[in-house]
């Protein structure tokens, strides 16, 4: 399973690339505003930092304009991954990208058929928000597993890539399910990586050597 960084924080990026642990990064327009920079110029920088797709999100919600929108983006570098929403129009525009061979990654999807046809545009990943499900009190990861299914079923190639991750348990999950990938945010990379028991173990390894000398 690959793993995205779900950030537009560079410093946050450097310091997990540094551990060897991405595989590419996914923005929106919330993580882009919070840095206070321009999407090209957080773009630009993450691209230099992680060798692996990086997702930049247009804001265009009409089809021409979410194209031209795109294609500028994918200017940017190689690794530009063109994000749209899951409308209609983000539809087209995903098929008309697609077809220019620019990668695109169908996001805000919350339902299995929304992903079945999001595949058959030709997305190159489909992003179901599985947190922001659970908020409602549905099942995030079940989605996951319909994707899944129906995925299989057909052999669709579309990369399935949950986003909205909230918890250490959304990633185990989410690889015992087979998802492709999954984007998470910096605070869950640290508690993926920190197990109380490693803390005590390593203090009680360096106490012992310590008293030792
Ligand atoms: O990048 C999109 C997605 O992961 C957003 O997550 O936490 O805002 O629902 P969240």
């Amino acid at each position: 399973m690959k793993f995205f960084i779900d950030t537009a924080d560079t410093d946050a990026i450097r310091r997990f690339a540094a551990m060897g642990l991405l595989d590419g990064v996914t923005t929106n327009p919330s993580l882009i505003a919070k840095t206070g920079r321009s999407r090209e110029e957080v773009i630009v920088e993450v691209c230099d930092l992680v060798d692996g797709p990086v997702s930049a999100e247009v804001v265009a919600v009409e089809r021409q304009a979410m194209v031209d929108e795109g294609l500028a983006l994918a200017e940017i570098h190689p690794n530009v991954t063109v994000k749209v929403p899951l409308i209609p129009d983000g539809l087209a525009a995903c098929r008309e990208m697609t077809a220019s061979n620019v990668k695109v990654n169908v996001t805000l999807c919350f339902s299995p058929v929304q992903a079945l046809l999001a595949a058959k545009a030709g997305a190159t990943f489909i992003s179901p928000f599985i947190g922001r499900l659970d908020d409602l009190g549905q099942d995030g990861l079940e989605l996951v597993a319909d994707i899944r299914e129906i995925y299989d079923n057909y052999g669709l190639e579309t990369e399935l890539l949950v986003a909205s991750i909230r918890s250490t348990a959304h990633v185990r999950y989410a690889a015992k399910l087979g998802a492709d990938v999954v984007t998470v945010p910096p605070k869950i990379m640290d508690q993926l990586i920190h197990h109380p028991l490693t803390d005590t173990g390593l203090k009680q390894f360096l106490a012992d050597h310590e008293a030792q000398q």
